[in-house]
């Protein structure tokens, strides 16, 4: 049986866009606009979507590192005990913030650049009860050599290392809690694609030895395919299509998913279909579209896509829960 780790329910973040010399705001940029989500103990979830669409403010808001504007965010327990971390007091969150780690999208800013390695990965420890100093330089020193690096590079500081290495560093700082949950956004996006292949490997291995939980975020994906057990795609602040990862391949229902899928580099030139271009940008998230968000660049969008918010809603593809939201699916919509 599946279990859930957390749900997400109608979550929202909205920014304020300020203006004018009193900083009036003028309006929100909608970069959140209701998730609904199950992410399910031990699986990886890919999150997948064009930049700019809301995955690292969804995988923020999921640790309260932008509070949500709507919406709750419920972490279940192996216990099958249910907190809403959405209604916690601040310092009511620290327990969570231990079982809930992120690997930022950029290493620069997990690490304060006038403390060693040591210096900045220590804090947490200690917060969290490792009293020894011996014992915080071993924890931090296993895991450095557990991503391949050498125990005495604690000692450095981030500018010492390379990108890759720093982006090594952030997965090490992620682990040294022993999380239960890791956001990994964009965690191999910046390293050249042989140290992707290790670190990745090294990600997968991790999670079977310590029976951890991944948000994979990414806007490649080609990763995703053989790392994900599920993925999400977001457009607009919005999930427009969930299942399991083959199923998206093989069964993509939304027009948009299918465009993301075509645009992905094949070495095997039968296999190449064509590439479907998607005209111009992600619309603003201050002003989306009407109807359906995609519609202005779906090359099959009708008129009924123009005037009407398409539902997240549930089919079966291969004999597993698939949800899309499109006004074009041709399937029997599943209770
Ligand atoms: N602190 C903020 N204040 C105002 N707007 C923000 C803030 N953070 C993000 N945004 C806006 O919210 C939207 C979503 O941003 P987000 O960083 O979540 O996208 P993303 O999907 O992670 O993109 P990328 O793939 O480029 O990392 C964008 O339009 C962005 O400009
Ligand atoms: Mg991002």
């Amino acid at each position: 049986m599946k279990k859930e780790i957390l749900k997400l329910r109608n979550v929202k973040v909205h920014f304020p866009v300020q203006a004018g010399v009193f900083n009036r705001v003028v309006g929100h940029v909608m970069a959140v606009d209701g998730v609904d989500l199950d992410i399910y103990r031990g699986e990886v979830l890919g999150l997948a979507g064009e930049s700019g669409c809301g995955k690292t403010t969804l995988g923020k808001a999921i640790l309260r590192l932008v509070e949500p504007t709507d919406g709750e965010v419920t972490f279940v327990s192996k216990e099958d005990e249910e907190t809403e971390l959405t209604s916690l007091e601040k310092k009511d969150m620290d327990p969570f913030r231990k079982k809930l780690q992120i690997v930022f999208q950029d290493p620069h800013s997990s690490l304060n650049p006038s403390f060693t390695i040591f210096g900045s990965l220590q804090d947490p420890l200690k917060k969290f009860g490792v009293k020894s100093k011996e014992e915080r330089r071993k924890i931090i020193g296993d895991l450095l050599e557990a991503v391949n690096m050498r125990r005495e590079y604690m000692d450095r500081y981030p500018h010492e290392f390379s990108g890759g290495q720093r982006q090594r560093i952030g997965i090490v700082r992620a682990l040294c809690l022993e999380p239960e949950l890791i956001v990994c956004d964009e965690a191999v996006s910046a390293l050249d694609v042989s140290i992707q292949a290790q670190v990745l490997q090294l990600l997968m291995q991790l999670k079977k030895d310590k029976n951890l939980t991944y948000l994979f975020i990414t806007h490649d994906l080609s990763v995703t395919e053989y790392l994900c057990d599920r993925i999400a795609v977001m457009y607009l602040g919005r999930i427009v299509e969930l299942c399991d990862s083959e199923d998206l391949y093989n069964n993509t229902l939304h027009p948009y998913s299918e465009a993301l899928i075509s645009a992905i580099p094949v070495a095997d030139l039968d296999k190449k279909t064509e590439r479907i271009v998607l005209e111009g940008d992600v619309p603003s998230p201050v002003n989306p579209p009407t109807g359906c968000p995609f519609h202005p660049r779906c090359p099959k969008a009708k008129d009924i896509c123009k005037t009407e918010v398409p539902k997240l809603k549930k089919y079966s593809t291969s004999g597993k829960d698939h949800y899309a939201s499109c006004h074009l699916i041709d399937l029997p919509e599943r209770s």
